[in-house]
């Protein structure tokens, strides 16, 4: 089986924690995989001087893929979050959040199975901000055709990969008719070249209240960047906040799969982290190399731990297990599921 070469940043906090747990799934899964381990973050800066060292960089740009564990920020003072200096850097335009009920995951609904696409790299986060005169301030909103032109087309490839039904494109068209005109346009124009998956949309408010009333109407969400920063957050908290949910930034120079929660010191290095948040995302990386069949037998370990005693799940999400105990009982299923199926 040919190797893959991955880049991997552990990151800062419980990253190290969490990504040495992912990457013993990984193995225990038979994905063989060389990874190219880096510091980033608050580690990189006390080492080189830098968060995020040109080589890392450069070996994104090589292998294509990285795993991304969380990175701690300083408030008020010290360096830039990383996190948008990778998306800008690398061009990273596609953010992907699936989102998905999980076994003893209590929450409102059952059965969600939704996945947010946000566009990653233009709208109110171009970080064009000027004074105009003492006491008004101005922020630019930039939406291209080009941006939106090709965010569209990641969703209803993405639809059509993965037998999706129906993308639901999301805006304020009524309000900002030129802006999320565009959008709009643009994402009516790319729908007419997959005519086997319904296309639609929702004005962001009304889209808010009815995700909360009846989230398991929606299939693919759609949308520009602050929006989709908003929407994913809430519809990560429909299936139990940013700790369970995968996330992932696309583009031509490469991708990211990453933990959306933080490097939460207050847990770091005692073996309480949950690694399940970023496993979600190596699931979706996974996929994302062609490791079918590995994605689907972790994704299925995973429902099976869940859905077992408490004793194999972190805290946080109700159990009475460390990071150690829940790697290892993934290990043993994905284990006990190959020797099922020799
Ligand atoms: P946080 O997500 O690190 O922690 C919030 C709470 O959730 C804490 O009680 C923590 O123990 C818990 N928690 C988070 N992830 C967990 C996990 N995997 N397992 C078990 N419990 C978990 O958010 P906070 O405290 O606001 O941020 C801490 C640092 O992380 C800051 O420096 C912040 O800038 C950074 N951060 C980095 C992100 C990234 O690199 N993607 C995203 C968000 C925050």
């Amino acid at each position: 089986m040919p190797q893959h070469r991955i880049t991997l940043l552990p990151g800062d906090g419980i990253g190290p924690e969490v990504t040495a747990s992912v990457v013993a799934i990984i193995e225990c899964a038979g994905v063989p995989v060389q990874w190219d381990s880096y510091f980033v973050g608050a580690e990189a800066v006390s080492r080189f001087g830098d968060p995020l060292p040109q080589e890392v960089l450069d070996s994104i740009l090589r292998n294509k893929v990285a795993l991304k564990g969380p990175v701690t920020t300083p408030v008020g003072t010290g360096f830039t979050s990383i996190n948008v200096r990778l998306r800008k850097t690398l061009d990273l335009y596609a953010n992907l959040r699936p989102v998905k009920s999980m076994p003893n995951i209590v929450t409102k609904f059952e059965n969600i199975d939704l996945v947010v696409v946000r566009e990653n790299t233009e709208d109110l986060y171009s970080g064009l901000e000027h004074e105009v005169v003492p006491g008004v301030v101005e922020s630019l909103k930039i939406i291209t055709e080009r941006a939106s032109t090709r965010i569209a087309k990641f969703a209803f490839e993405y639809a059509r990969a993965h037998n999706r039904k129906r993308v639901t494109a999301v805006h304020k068209a009524n309000i900002m008719k030129m802006s999320d005109g565009l959008f709009l346009n643009c994402f009516r124009n790319v729908a007419k070249q997959y005519q086997n998956i319904q296309a639609d949309d929702r004005i962001v408010d009304n889209l808010c209240m009815q995700l909360v009333i009846d989230p398991n109407q929606f299939d693919i969400l759609l949308l520009e960047n602050l929006y989709g920063d908003i929407v994913s957050d809430l519809a990560a908290g429909l299936v139990g906040g940013l700790g369970v949910v995968a996330g992932a930034n696309i583009g031509e120079n490469g991708a990211i799969f990453e933990a959306v929660h933080g490097s939460a010191p207050d847990i770091a290095g005692q073996n309480k982290a949950n690694p399940l948040a970023l496993l979600q995302s190596a699931v979706l990386m996974l996929q994302h190399i062609g490791e079918m069949d590995a994605a689907r037998r972790v994704q299925n370990a995973i429902v099976k731990i869940l859905a077992s005693g408490p004793e194999h799940r972190t805290r946080d999400i109700g159990g009475r297990g460390s990071t150690s105990d829940f790697t290892a009982a993934m290990c043993e299923t994905l284990r006990r599921g190959t020797r099922a199926s020799d």
